[in-house]
């Protein structure tokens, strides 16, 4: 019976977005397009990708391309007889770490990525499938439907359905390609990590030791042999989109959605993501912001898109009853091991010394590591900067149009810019979220 339901469930999804995509297509003519390989900056690998420099093509043809790549690369999950027929094996734990960039979620993601030996962590796989695939107003619906299945295949220790959005494509299940693959561990790791050979493979990608390319089979591997998953993105928009992933009954899984005071991410993202954000840069040397601009909006997006996943997770629907965490990264900064051992108890598995050992060696840290990616910060004091970094004009804009998220996680308005950069006034109401 249970081998059954999962097996009918690719049907359903594949079903779901044909219908979807049916919809789109009466309504628009060019949805879904294809972005040439090269486009994609991998230096600042977090900024939102800029689409428009797609060869577009007649929707109807790009998604046959998407849907025969959904259903050639659909892994028939229910094939991994390791899997008890009768549910997840017992004690093995999926945490999904929810968030948007800037948040800190690299930061907290080392969290589960230095438990130890047995956890096999990935850091944001689903990089590939958004660099394939065009980001579209109308698209995203299509594309929530495959993060979703890809972090299925993850979760179970299936790279195939990963490996069709690897560009360029694997060889033999080899690829020399995997976005941020030094940011895993257990990618990091004997045997996962083989040893460079000379001439063949120019590139490596391993901090702590040189490695060959990647072999997705010894990934699988490696995977199978821990007890305990984790995945972080930031690409998934919506938590009710996981429903089916939450649900899948060889799974235990646990989301954990980071969030911060759209204030301060905002201020992150304009350093970050300097071109991308040239225009609030702009707007905070004129100092006016105008009405109902594109940008605007678009942060408003970001802010709903946040506070309706908090709200579906608070809510506790039965499908994510104790499988649900909302956590502030101020909560983080301020209390980084009782936050860690809080999140470790939610999800069921032990807080290891090491992962204790790393967030104490990260968090008292006396030098501040340079690089907007650097997860070494002193993290109490970096919690406050942003106050001096973003100009009033444009806390108060955020303040306007992110106003009933601020609210939902206990983040305070300021009137004036006294306020703001005064940092004896705490912009943090205590709030615990259950
Ligand atoms: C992308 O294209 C749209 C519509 O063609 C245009 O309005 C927008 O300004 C473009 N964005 C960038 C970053 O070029
Ligand atoms: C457009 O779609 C057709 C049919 O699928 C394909 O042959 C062609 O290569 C596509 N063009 C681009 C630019 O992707
Ligand atoms: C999927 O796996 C099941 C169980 O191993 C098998 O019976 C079935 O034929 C497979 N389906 C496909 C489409 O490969
Ligand atoms: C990748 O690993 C698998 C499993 O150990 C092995 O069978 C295969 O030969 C490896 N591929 C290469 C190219 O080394
Ligand atoms: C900062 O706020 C505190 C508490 O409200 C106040 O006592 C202090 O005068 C303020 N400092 C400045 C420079 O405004």
């Amino acid at each position: 019976m249970q081998s059954q339901d999962s097996r009918m469930k690719p049907k359903y999804a594949i079903v779901f977005i044909c219908i979807v995509a049916l919809v789109i297509i009466e309504k628009e003519s060019s949805i879904i397009s294809r972005v040439s390989d090269k486009l994609i900056q991998r230096q600042t690998p977090q900024t939102p990708l800029d689409y428009n420099n797609t060869a577009s093509n007649g929707s109807m043809s790009m998604f046959k391309m998407l849907l025969s790549k959904l259903i050639g690369a659909k892994g028939n999950f229910s094939d991994l007889s390791y899997f008890g027929r009768n549910g997840y094996r017992v004690g093995h734990k999926h945490i999904l770490l929810l968030a948007t960039t800037r948040t800190g979620s690299s930061f907290v993601g080392e969290f589960f990525n230095h438990h130890g030996d047995n956890m096999f962590y990935l850091f944001e796989p689903l990089w590939h499938i958004e660099s394939m695939l065009a980001k579209n107003a109308n698209s995203g619906t299509v594309l929530a439907g495959i993060y979703r299945d890809v972090l299925q295949g993850l979760f179970l220790c299936d790279f195939s359905f990963l490996e069709k959005f690897i560009s360029p494509p694997p060889q033999d299940h080899i690829t020399t390609d995997l976005f941020r693959r030094e940011s895993s561990l257990s990618l990091c790791e004997e045997p996962v990590c083989s040893p460079v050979i000379k001439g063949v493979f120019e590139r490596y990608h391993c901090k702590t030791r040189r490695c060959g390319p990647l072999n997705l089979t010894l990934a699988t591997e490696s995977c199978l042999s821990k007890q305990h998953h984790a995945i972080k993105t930031v690409r998934v928009h919506q938590l009710d989109t996981l429903q089916p992933l939450v649900e899948d009954p060889r799974m235990d899984v646990r989301v954990i959605q980071l969030v911060r005071d759209p204030r301060a991410v905002l201020a992150s993202r304009m350093v970050a993501f300097s071109s991308k954000y040239q225009t609030w840069k702009t707007w905070a040397q004129d100092g006016r912001v105008p009405e109902d601009n594109e940008e605007v909006k678009r942060l408003k997006g970001n802010c709903d898109n946040i506070r309706m996943s908090a709200e579906v997770g608070l809510s506790q629907p039965g499908w994510l009853r104790n499988r649900y965490m909302l956590v502030r990264y101020e909560d983080i900064a301020r209390y980084p091991i009782q936050k860690a051992e809080e999140m470790y108890r939610f999800t069921g598995i032990p807080f290891s010394p090491q992962a204790r050992e790393w967030i104490l060696r990260n968090t008292q840290a006396t030098q501040e590591a340079s690089g907007v990616y650097s997860t070494q910060k002193k993290s109490s004091e970096q919690a406050h900067k942003w106050r001096f970094k973003i100009p009033f004009t444009l806390a108060q804009v955020v303040q306007r149009v992110c106003g009933p998220t601020m609210k939902l996680f206990g983040y305070r308005f300021v009137d004036d810019k006294k306020t703001l950069i005064n940092k004896s006034i705490s912009l943090l109401e205590d709030k615990l979220f259950h």
